[in-house]
C-alpha cells in the first residue's frame, strides 16, 4: 500500500510521465507531496526510491537545498516575509513585529501547537506590493499591521480569540 494515497499517487505518476526523465520531475513531485502532507517524510523519500526509482540521496539533496521544502513537521500556517530592502523600507518591520506578537501569544496559550510559524525569505518577487508576505500559498501585499490582524484572524479565528 502506498504512503501517498490514491489521489497523490496518481498526481506523482502524472508528473513522472510528463517529464523526459524521472529525475527532472522531482520539484513538482515534492511540491505535490508537501501540499498534501505539509512536509516530506522519510517514508515518502523511501517510496519515491523503491517504487519510482528516484535516488534517495538526490531527493534529500533537493529537499535540503531549497528552503521551500520541509523535512520536518510544520505548523498549519507558514508565514514567510520578504527580508529585502524594498519591503523593509515600505513598512515590513511593524507587520513582522505584529506577527511575532500573535505567535508569542498563541504559543503561550497553545504551546508548540500554535497555528503559525514565521520565516524570512529573500525577495518574494512582487516588490511593487511591498511589504509582501506569504501565508502558505496566499500572497499578501501592502502588509500593514491592520491587514496582519485581519489575515491571522481569517486563518485561525478560534485560536486568536
Ligand atoms: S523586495 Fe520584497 S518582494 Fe521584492
Amino acid at each position: 500500500m502506498s504512503v501517498f494515497g490514491d489521489g497523490l499517487k496518481a498526481e506523482i505518476e502524472g508528473f513522472l510521465k510528463r517529464y523526459e526523465t524521472r529525475r527532472s520531475a522531482i520539484l513538482p513531485v515534492l511540491h505535490a507531496i508537501q501540499d498534501v502532507h505539509g512536509w516530506i517524510k522519510p517514508e515518502h523519500i523511501e517510496e519515491l526510491h523503491t517504487v519510482y526509482g528516484l535516488d534517495r540521496v538526490h531527493v534529500k539533496e533537493v529537499i535540503t537545498f531549497y528552503d521551500i521544502y520541509k523535512d520536518k513537521p510544520v505548523r498549519k500556517f507558514q508565514i514567510r516575509y520578504c527580508k529585502n530592502i524594498t519591503c523593509h523600507m515600505l513598512g515590513a518591520r511593524p507587520a513582522i513585529a505584529r506577527i511575532r506578537e500573535h505567535i508569542a501569544a498563541l504559543d503561550a496559550a497553545h504551546g508548540e501547537d500554535g497555528a503559525f510559524s514565521l520565516e524570512e525569505f529573500p525577495c518574494l518577487g512582487k516588490c511593487d506590493g511591498a511589504p509582501v508576505m506569504l501565508v502558505n500559498k496566499e500572497r499578501v501585499e501592502h502588509a500593514t499591521v491592520d491587514k496582519i490582524d485581519q489575515l491571522l484572524t481569517k486563518y485561525a479565528p478560534t485560536v486568536l480569540r
